[in-house]
């Protein structure tokens, strides 16, 4: 069987599955949806956001690219942040980068072309910036581990600067802005970093 003729046949044993289980469950969906985290992810095939965290359909809504980035002229990104944050009001936020990334590791390499090179050119900024940190770290791998961190972290302080946001915060929602860091060879996620609204964006007042 040709492999993408194997995921039609597994949906189609999922959804009976499902169904024998809880004969609503597609029904309940089909309606609306009310997600309370928006998570921003690498596309990195081995890190499935519903998986590490245990969640199911309806909990997570995803945007998934190269290096977990927030790159302020990017519409996809820009959109699924407005939609998330102003319509479907998630009260939280997740940046989600990882140990071993493919795409921070190729930034800090120079090995790409094209796209690719281009879009890696916001990582090159976070490195560039934290150059005296990076450059006192002699072990490569402790080097590209940290620039991750630090790329989740700068990632989540333009979150926090983006119109969406600040909107946001102006009309008085709260959305929490979390900067987590995924472990590939254990499985582990950790916090690096929480912004909350400031108590400077009070809303307007009546
Ligand atoms: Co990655």
């Amino acid at each position: 069987m040709n492999p993408a003729a194997r995921l039609l046949l597994e949906n189609k044993s999922w959804v009976q599955e499902k169904q024998a289980l809880d004969p609503g469950y597609f029904q309940r969906f089909s309606m609306s949806q009310r997600p309370e985290f928006l998570w921003i992810g690498c596309s990195d095939s081995r890190i499935p956001p519903n998986e590490i965290t245990v969640t199911s359909a309806g909990e997570l809504f995803i945007h998934r690219n190269i290096a977990n980035l927030i790159v302020e002229d990017d519409l996809n990104v820009l959109s699924v942040l407005q939609y998330a944050v102003l319509v479907l009001q998630v009260p939280h936020v997740i940046v989600c980068g990882h140990l071993g990334c493919g795409g921070v590791r190729a930034a800090m390499t120079r090995e790409t072309s094209g796209p690719l090179d281009q879009w890696l050119d916001n990582i090159r900024g976070v490195a560039d910036r934290n150059a005296a940190e990076l450059g006192a770290l002699t072990d490569e791998n402790l080097r590209w581990d940290r620039l991750v961190e630090l790329n989740v972290l700068a990632q989540v302080e333009k979150l926090a600067r983006t119109p969406v946001i600040q909107t946001a915060w102006a009309r008085g929602a709260s959305p929490r802005l979390h900067g987590w860091v995924y472990r590939l060879d254990d499985g582990v996620l950790r916090e690096l970093v929480t912004v909350e609204r400031p108590s400077t964006a009070e809303p307007p007042q009546p």
